[in-house]
């Protein structure tokens, strides 16, 4: 018999036609309890299940065992709908009915170390005054699951999703903090870390025991064959660590994959059993309270011979996957990818069937670009060509992060400046480690290759914004020149449009902390530089004007009061504008009609002016001063004072 093309739409209705009474079957009970509860669940699969279906399919089809996976599936998602707390549903039920919530100019993200910040979760919880204080409506607390002793990549190393690392807290603690959050209109933002888990976690030490179906959901080797075929094609991420993306295991007596650290063993999603695996981890946590997940190193999780291994169709098949998972079990999550990547390929994550938020690592670097050469050129190039998405998604636009920094532009958009790529890293480099003549900066390398020369740069806000080094060498001008140099770019993120999210701590300028060489776990990863202990002194001093944490965290208050004043910031609609004035970034927010703000940041320590051209173009002079001290000149022109960001609107 001849078929034709399998019709996935049939086939996904025939499918469901036949598995739905066995879950009927299988949940009789749960269903007597809570027939509401099924009536919503059927609803949403049946919407849902043709995508689920389609994005299976395409990954498993070809296992023997699809159907056996696709029916378990249904059965760790009926699940997780009844266990789903009632406030978590109704959750649900408002963020279905007002779904681009996270485009609000209320908005505003923090990101913190559980314990670097606050001790335990406990202690998160007793900050949840200063969270409102600050006006944080999210708040992303670093990897706090169960992870290693000693090395353990600040958390990106786990043993259990389910459970709290115990010096932390528990999971009914986090559960308990979640909606402590949530009643203070926080959301609350956890990584899920897709990629790997630790090799301690309990799918890993039974595959250290030889059990067939755990070493299955990794990427185990015999010998060397099979790994130096891919490393034929692979980038070293940590080479630091190891070279190349394999880890020899003397108790297996096999070679494991290890992307990142040696002790981080790389999951195989060519495995459905994987994809099960990790959806049940990830639907346990959205019923704790979970709103946002920030999907970890999502670039790496497909691998295929004869590729880089990075950013390959199914990794985004994968994410679409879970979202779709989402979309029936936990419908107010949201994704948020870390794609720390080719711009190009950071794109491709964000749609709102995959990843509605994606950091913006583009902007990220640009902006440390812009502050070291003082020239807009390649930030406004990248605003204007890239910055465009599809409208139910948002950017988190940031200054730091806990990681290094990666020069992430593309080569061709930088060509068509004039600039050379690899040579301009190489500056960028020596730049923000202090070493280029003049600069302000002191940054510590990461990851340095010899082999290719790449390198990256850890440091704090502060430290790479100028204030170490102003503080200890020099005097209270270039203090003053740091402390704006930071303001500067957090209002450029706080105005872009997209989701603000701070570092805790760049609030009040902290700098860096050496001592991390002290810590045997921690001195060969210069990203601790950057990760310091919060020091509750310094936040004491926040609201003294006179001292450095308060002129910082004044900056910091006023552009916040002014974003959640500003309706014209919601939404990512963005127009950039030529200023004719190269040290100048200029662009204009409006959103659903609003009025039009027009945005200046001068970018150098220089008194810049725009020309009486541009003020008429964009009718400057009949606007309202809202934000800055850019000054009218008589000639028409209008002038910023250094490092000046103005509104008029
Ligand atoms: C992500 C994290 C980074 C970690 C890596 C491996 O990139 O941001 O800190 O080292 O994943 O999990
Ligand atoms: C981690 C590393 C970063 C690397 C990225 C890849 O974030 O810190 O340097 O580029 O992973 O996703």
């Amino acid at each position: 018999m001849i078929h034709g093309e399998l019709n996935l739409n049939a086939e996904a209705a025939s499918s469901l036609e036949k598995l739905l009474p066995r879950l009927k079957a299988a949940f009789k009970d749960e269903i007597a309890a809570d027939p509401q509860t099924w009536q919503v669940f059927t609803e949403r699969l049946n919407t849902h299940f043709p995508a689920l279906f389609r994005l299976y399919h395409r990954l498993y089809a070809v296992r023997y065992d699809f159907f056996y996976h696709l029916e378990n599936l249904l059965v760790e998602l009926a699940n997780a709908s009844f266990s789903r707390p009632a406030d978590l549903r109704a959750l649900d039920l408002e963020r279905e009915a007002n779904p681009l919530w996270f485009q609000s100019n209320a908005m505003v993200g923090g990101v913190c170390y559980v314990d670097l910040f606050a001790g335990n979760l406990d202690g998160i919880r007793a900050k949840i005054p200063y969270f409102k204080e600050l006006g944080l409506t999210y708040l992303h607390m670093m990897p706090l699951f169960r992870m290693p002793e000693g090395e353990n990549d600040g958390g990106y190393a786990v043993s259990s999703f389910r459970e709290v690392h115990p010096p932390l807290g528990s999971m009914a603690q986090l559960a308990e903090l979640s909606r402590a959050l949530r009643g203070e209109g926080i959301s609350l933002v956890l990584d899920l870390i897709i990629n790997h888990t630790s090799d301690e976690h309990i799918w890993a030490e039974r595959a250290k025991k030889g059990e067939p179906r755990y070493e299955a959901m990794y990427g185990i080797y015999p010998d060397r064959t099979i790994p130096d075929l891919y490393e034929r094609n692979l980038r070293e991420i940590f080479p630091d660590e190891h070279p190349g993306a394999f880890t020899w295991f003397e108790q297996l007596k096999k070679w494991v994959w290890t992307t990142f650290h040696s002790y981080q063993w790389d999951l195989d999603y060519a495995n459905p059993d994987v994809f099960n695996h990790m959806a049940a981890e990830m639907l346990f946590l959205a019923n704790q309270g979970i709103e946002i997940f920030r999907l970890d190193a999502v670039a790496f999780i497909w691998k295929e011979l004869g590729t880089s291994c990075e950013n390959l169709p199914e990794a985004h098949i994968i994410l679409q996957g879970y979202n779709a998972l989402t979309r029936i079990a936990a419908p107010s999550m949201l994704f948020k990818s870390e794609a720390i990547v080719h711009p190009d390929e950071v794109a491709r994550y964000i749609s709102p069937e995959e990843c509605q938020l994606s950091y913006n690592p583009l902007v990220m670097a640009l902006l440390w670009n812009t502050m070291a050469t003082r020239n807009v050129d390649l930030l406004h190039q990248a605003l204007r060509g890239r910055f465009a998405i599809h409208p139910a998604t948002a950017w988190v636009n940031y200054v730091r992060c806990h990681d290094d920094i990666g020069w992430t532009f593309d080569d061709a958009d930088a060509a068509r400046l004039g600039i050379n790529g690899s040579d301009h890293r190489k500056f960028l480099n020596e730049f923000y480690r202090g070493r280029f003549p003049g600069s302000f900066a002191r940054g510590l390398p990461f990851q340095e290759n010899p082999k290719t020369g790449d390198c990256r740069i850890s440091g704090t806000c502060a430290s790479l914004a100028g204030l170490e080094k102003a503080l200890q060498e020099e005097g209270p001008a270039e203090v003053e020149l740091a402390i704006r140099r930071i303001a500067l770019l957090y209002n450029v993120v706080m105005t872009l449009g997209g989701i603000p999210l701070i570092y805790l701590g760049d609030e009040i300028g902290t700098m860096n902390d050496y001592s991390y060489l002290d810590n045997p776990a921690h001195k060969d990863d210069s990203r601790w530089v950057h990760r310091p202990a919060a020091d509750p002194q310094k936040y004491a001093r926040r609201h003294d004007p006179q001292s450095l944490e308060g002129r910082v965290y004044a900056n910091m208050r006023s552009i916040i009061t002014f974003r959640k004043a500003h309706p014209e910031l919601a939404g990512g609609e963005l127009e950039t504008i030529e200023s004719g004035c190269g040290s100048v970034l200029m662009y204009s927010r409006s959103h659903a009609g609003s009025r039009r703000l027009v945005i200046l940041a001068n970018f150098s320590e220089q008194t810049q002016a725009v020309s009486p051209w541009t003020v008429q173009q964009n009718n400057l002079l009949a606007k309202t001063r809202l934000f800055g001290a850019a000054q009218a000149l008589e000639n028409g022109a209008v002038q910023l004072p250094p490092y000046d960001f103005s509104v008029f609107g």
